[in-house]
């Protein structure tokens, strides 16, 4: 078969690296990938946001299937575009999408059928959000409504914070349309926990729970960064969580879906916090979470692909899905300065295997792998337990050079903890 895989960052290599085990598959194609990506798929450049011609593309080449991993490309209807020219589809339609598109249909979507997460107004009109936060008890979460790169959500310590960041999502744009509605929100404590999902709409299939690492500096300190490292399974999702989340939030949020007339295909990332009442979600994500995925596949022991095509097929329930006993650690190699200001172009060295290290941004010139974004490279290892992992990928990442590199040193360092306290 050949397999189309849509998206250029660390999760889609680590998406081809998985896909590459099955035995079904002759060939990946990859749009855009990166420098990196070229190691395990061809490359075909092309503007991902561009759903049409990647239909097109993939109509006239004889892809048989196609995984759209990105937030932006999912909501712009690139499944219902590839779907048009007869081809089948791993992800969401663009109505299915939406509940990662727009943080106000989630949260509306939530009250509506009962699903626990934070209280809300949304706004449109900023005079009304400014008398609202008067009222209001800081910290209060301040989120864009629609996609922001991650970028959309603000915590405000005070009045004046909170109606800054209003303003600048409502009246400087910031986010650009996305800033035009925003939500507002009860801020909520307590351990975060990342669970991505697959569901074709009648099965829901949780993947091995993982933790993300989103701040730029060791000891959660310094700027929200798209992810700085990630570990699964995460030790605060126990089994009781994960029933409670399975008959509160995943069956539930499913069948709103389906009873909107949006039912869910793909991969659904819940993005949960164990708050002192109990788990409630933080965000929808239509896809694969980004470096979640890093450290959740290298675990999967089934067939990517067949799994990704019973969801296509709606055969979910005749698949065993399993993971190994075992624990993944991903440590970022960024560019120093991000998520900020960064030089790029620096080449890559690699004095070790390249399995399992997902390159996020970097392009090829002349043969060589030079870096060329924030994120550079997701370096994960697995092992039998969550110390061993967080160890060997970070001996490994030290097998890697490239000027400028930066890392956190401390992933996993507060899972490890968690074990001792809850275990
Ligand atoms: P998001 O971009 O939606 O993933 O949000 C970024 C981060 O903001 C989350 O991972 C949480 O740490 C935090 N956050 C979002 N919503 C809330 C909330 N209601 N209460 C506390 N923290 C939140
Ligand atoms: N790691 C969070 C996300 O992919 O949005």
């Amino acid at each position: 078969m050949k397999v189309l895989v849509v998206g250029n960052g660390g999760r889609e290599h680590a998406i081809i690296q998985s896909l590459k085990k099955s035995k079904k598959i002759d060939e990946i194609i990859a749009i855009a990938g990166n420098g990196g990506i070229a190691n395990d798929a061809t490359i075909v450049n092309m503007d991902v946001k561009d759903v049409e011609k990647v239909a097109e593309y993939a109509a006239a080449n004889g892809i048989d299937f196609a995984v759209v991993a990105p937030d932006d490309p999912l909501v712009l209807g690139a499944v219902n575009a590839l779907n048009a020219k007869g081809i089948a589809c791993f992800g969401p339609t663009k109505e299915a999408a939406i509940i990662e598109g727009s943080k106000i249909f989630s949260k509306n979507l939530m009250k509506k059928y009962g699903i626990p997460t934070a209280n809300y107004e949304t706004f449109s009109d900023m005079q009304s959000a400014f008398d609202y936060l008067e009222k209001q008890d800081m910290p209060i979460v301040i989120k864009a409504d629609g996609l922001a790169l991650g970028k959309g959500v603000i915590i405000a310590e005070t009045l004046e914070e909170a109606k800054n960041a209003v303003k600048s999502m409502m009246e400087d744009k910031v986010f650009g349309a996305s800033g035009a509605n925003v939500v507002i929100e009860e801020f909520l404590t307590g351990p975060e926990v990342s669970v991505l999902s697959f569901t074709d709409g009648k099965t829901m299939v949780p993947m091995v729970s993982s933790m993300d690492h989103k701040r730029a500096l060791d000891g959660d300190k310094g700027l929200n960064t798209g992810g700085m490292g990630t570990i699964a399974p995460n030790p605060y999702y126990t089994e009781n969580v994960a029933k409670e989340c399975m008959e509160k939030i995943f069956l539930p949020t499913m069948e709103a879906m389906n009873k909107e007339g949006r039912t869910f295909k793909g991969c659904l990332y819940f993005g949960l916090m164990l708050t002192p009442k109990g788990p409630k979600v933080i965000e929808y994500n239509c896809r694969f979470g980004d470096p979640e995925t890093q450290v959740v596949l290298p675990l999967l022991k089934t067939d990517l692909l067949e799994i990704m095509m019973a969801v296509a097929n709606e055969e979910l329930d005749k698949i065993k899905v399993e993971f190994m006993n075992k624990s993944a650690c991903c440590v970022v190699m960024a560019s120093k300065g991000y998520p900020e200001k960064y030089d790029k172009g620096f080449e890559i060295i690699f004095n070790t295997s390249r399995k399992n290290v997902f390159v996020a941004g970097a392009k090829l010139e002349n043969g060589k792998l030079l870096t060329n974004g924030g994120r550079v490279l997701g370096v994960t290892a697995v092992a039998g337990n969550l110390q061993k992992a967080i160890k060997k990928a970070y001996k490994k990442s030290e097998k890697i050079k490239f000027a400028n590199a930066y890392k956190r040193t401390d992933i996993g360092a507060r899972a490890l903890k968690a074990y001792g306290e809850i275990r």
